[in-house]
């Protein structure tokens, strides 16, 4: 494909299922094929949106499930007008770390709120904008959870931020969500296992972004 087209490519994934690993192998592997990337994440990319992406993790703050949602969509809102439609107009290929089909996972199917009011913020935060691939990594809560904790008490020495915290019950709905979300749009979403070694998830993503941007591997 033209190197200078622009593509819009998210990856999603529960709590420890892999997607900033692969986001970040992803990046490379499309640079080394001559496309121009834009690695970003939400919520977060622009100081205003990190600095709310600071208060919907921090496991002190009370959040009512609509105010938690606004917050997304506010972030979003920002991140998309500053960020991602600016590089999507330069002709570069925008991997996001999460996007709308997470608030309809988390916010829809995990906190219960109404999902048509989901979609509705989401299109009007995103300026319906579509992304043209969706991987979902697929894992098993339980593991995801262990992984994503061990790492976060790694880190910062805590085991879990506000949303990692929640129930199990909470981390199962998520993983609904999102496999409902790639049933109705199996075009769009490609599900991924990450329950298996790195490697093999990784040529699993691969094979559905070289089918997708048309990079033959000679
Ligand atoms: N396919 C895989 N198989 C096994 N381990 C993996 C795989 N992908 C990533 N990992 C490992 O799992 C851990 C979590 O990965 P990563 O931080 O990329 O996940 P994440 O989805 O971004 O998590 P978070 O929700 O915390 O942002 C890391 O230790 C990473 O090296
Ligand atoms: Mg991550």
């Amino acid at each position: 494909m033209n190197k200078n087209k622009s593509f819009f490519i998210t990856i999603e994934g529960g709590e420890g299922s892999g997607k900033t690993s692969n986001s970040l192998l992803l990046k490379k592997y499309l640079e080394s094929k001559g496309f121009k990337v834009l690695l970003t994440r939400e919520p977060g990319g622009t100081v205003a949106a990190e600095s709310i992406r600071k208060i919907l993790l921090n496991p002190k703050s009370k959040l009512t499930p609509l105010s938690e949602l606004f917050l997304y969509e506010a972030a979003r809102a920002q991140h998309i007008e500053e960020i991602v439609r600016p590089a999507l107009k330069s002709g570069a290929v925008v991997i996001c770390d999460r996007f709308t089909d997470a608030t309809v996972a988390y916010q829809g199917f995990a906190r219960k709120l109404d999902l048509s009011l989901i979609n509705k913020l989401n299109a009007a935060a995103s300026g319906k904008l579509i992304p043209e691939l969706t991987i979902y990594l697929d894992i098993n809560p339980k593991t995801g959870l262990k992984k994503a904790k061990n790492l976060d008490k790694e880190s910062y020495g805590v085991s879990g931020d506000r949303i990692e915290m929640e129930s199990f019950e909470f981390h199962k709905n998520v993983r609904k969500g999102y496999l409902a979300q790639a049933k109705k749009y199996p075009k769009r979403i490609k599900v991924v296992k990450t329950d298996k070694d790195i490697n093999k998830t990784w040529s699993a993503i691969k094979k559905e972004i070289d089918a997708k941007l048309k990079i033959k591997n000679v």
